[in-house]
């Protein structure tokens, strides 16, 4: 009986989980996200351990961290350059784009779709 409510509690948590995860749509490629691709690749999956992998990440996650590195409150003088001129708007619609790639990174939709 234990183990029975156990297994359904874990099916409705999960078919939850699924629901969430398929809520959100995917997003166009912003111009701008051909700016990252030198360092971060052109889905934001990085070759090189010296640049982070994007994609897969959450987008608000991502989008806390460009409106940071542009306010100078995350200090990289690299990303800070790259940040400076991007307006709200494209870093949503980067943060979004990213957030919605194919990567090697284990991101669970715990919360279902972060609205950015
Ligand atoms: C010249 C190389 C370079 C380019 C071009 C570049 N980045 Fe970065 N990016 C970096 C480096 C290096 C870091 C790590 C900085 C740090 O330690 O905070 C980084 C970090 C980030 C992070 C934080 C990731 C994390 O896991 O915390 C985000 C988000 C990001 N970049 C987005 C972008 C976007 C969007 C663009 C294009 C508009 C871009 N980057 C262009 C080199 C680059």
């Amino acid at each position: 009986m234990k183990t029975m409510s156990l297994i359904s509690r874990t099916a409705a948590f999960a078919a939850a989980a699924l629901s969430m995860a398929v809520q959100a749509a995917p997003v166009e490629k912003p111009e701008k996200a051909t700016t990252c691709a030198a360092c971060h690749g052109e889905t934001g999956v990085s070759a090189t351990g010296m640049y982070p992998t994007l994609a897969g990440q959450y987008a608000n996650y991502l989008e806390h961290s460009l409106k940071d590195y542009r306010a100078g409150a995350r200090k990289n003088a690299i990303m800070g350059a790259q940040a400076a001129n991007l307006s709200d708007d494209e870093i949503k619609q980067l943060a979004r784009w990213f957030s919605q790639q194919q990567g090697p990174l284990h991101t669970p939709s715990v919360h279902g779709e972060l609205q950015p």
